[in-house]
């Protein structure tokens, strides 16, 4: 542990501990799935037990990667298409993506409660192309700041289950209202790990998450749709590659149910242009 920032986060913004821990877990091995050089930095600067308080797996390091290895592809493949665009990321919490699939070129906005951004830009300052707004997600305000003549990602890792499933269609159609022809990236824990935060039963090591009520089954994703009427298209995302048990196991977790109509996932909605 350092001697350097000792944050004292609220149960919510500290999930952004328990992520950035996982990934610099995973990136410090030789044969992680994720190159994540500024989160083991962050991890070294940060002055928490990390260990103590979110335990040390290795599966739980290799999942968590291998979920922001599917944000970092879709993001990088945004960029190829728009390398000008705006990556618009709503609960950034201390997601270093930033470092990770950069191009020189493009805008990044994250959107985060006041006390994580106030965290955050102690420890991450903004750039010129790098700015950081301490806001609530579900209040849409946030989306004046973007430059609407830019081709727009939007990102929500790690944020929506957070959410009641109101406020979670309610974000949905507000950005694709005010976002025509954007990209919406997010994630859902399935319905049975909801259930287990809620009855306080989800344990990982001495951790108890914070209550995750919006949930989506794997299956349930067409439902997105549904959310508001500017909603034009919704994408499965699906990790790739993997590494030992994990990576074995991946392709039949994703192929044979119920495993794959009750696992995590990761979905891209694509927004109708005007
Ligand atoms: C699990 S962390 C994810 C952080 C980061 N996206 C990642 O994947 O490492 C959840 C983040 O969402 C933020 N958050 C929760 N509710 C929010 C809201 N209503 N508006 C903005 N941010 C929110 C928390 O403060 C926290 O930083």
């Amino acid at each position: 542990m350092s001697s350097g920032e000792r944050p004292e986060l609220g149960e919510v913004p500290e999930t952004a501990l328990w992520t950035l821990w996982y990934r610099a877990v995973e990136a410090r091995r030789p044969d992680a799935v994720l190159h994540d050089p500024k989160a083991v930095e962050l991890v070294d600067r940060i002055d928490f037990p990390f260990a103590d308080r979110f335990g040390t797996s290795g599966t739980q390091a290799q999942l968590q990667a291998l979920r922001a290895s599917c944000f970092d592809r879709e993001v990088a493949d945004f960029l190829d298409r728009e390398p000008r665009g705006t990556v618009v990321s709503l609960g950034e919490g201390l997601e270093t993506q930033y470092w990770r699939v950069d191009n020189g070129r493009a805008r990044w906005l994250g959107v985060d409660l006041p006390e994580a951004v106030a965290l955050r830009e102690r420890l991450l300052p903004p750039g010129p192309r790098r700015r950081h707004l301490a806001a609530d997600a579900t209040d849409l305000s946030w989306a004046d700041e973007v430059d609407h003549s830019r081709a727009v990602l939007i990102s929500a890792q790690g944020l929506l289950m957070y959410l009641p499933p109101m406020q979670v269609r309610a974000l949905i159609a507000g950005c694709a209202e005010r976002l025509p022809g954007a990209t919406f990236l997010l994630d859902a824990v399935p319905r049975w790990f909801s259930h287990l935060t809620l009855t306080g039963r989800m344990r990982s090591h001495a951790y108890q998450p914070p209550p995750m009520p919006w949930a989506m089954d794997a299956d349930e994703r067409g439902k997105l749709r549904t959310a508001g009427p500017a909603v034009a298209a919704v994408r499965d995302v699906r990790p790739t590659g993997g590494r030992g048990l994990v990576g074995a196991l991946l392709p039949l977790a994703l192929a044979v149910p119920p495993f794959a109509t009750r696992r995590p996932s990761v979905v891209a909605l694509e927004f109708s242009a005007r």
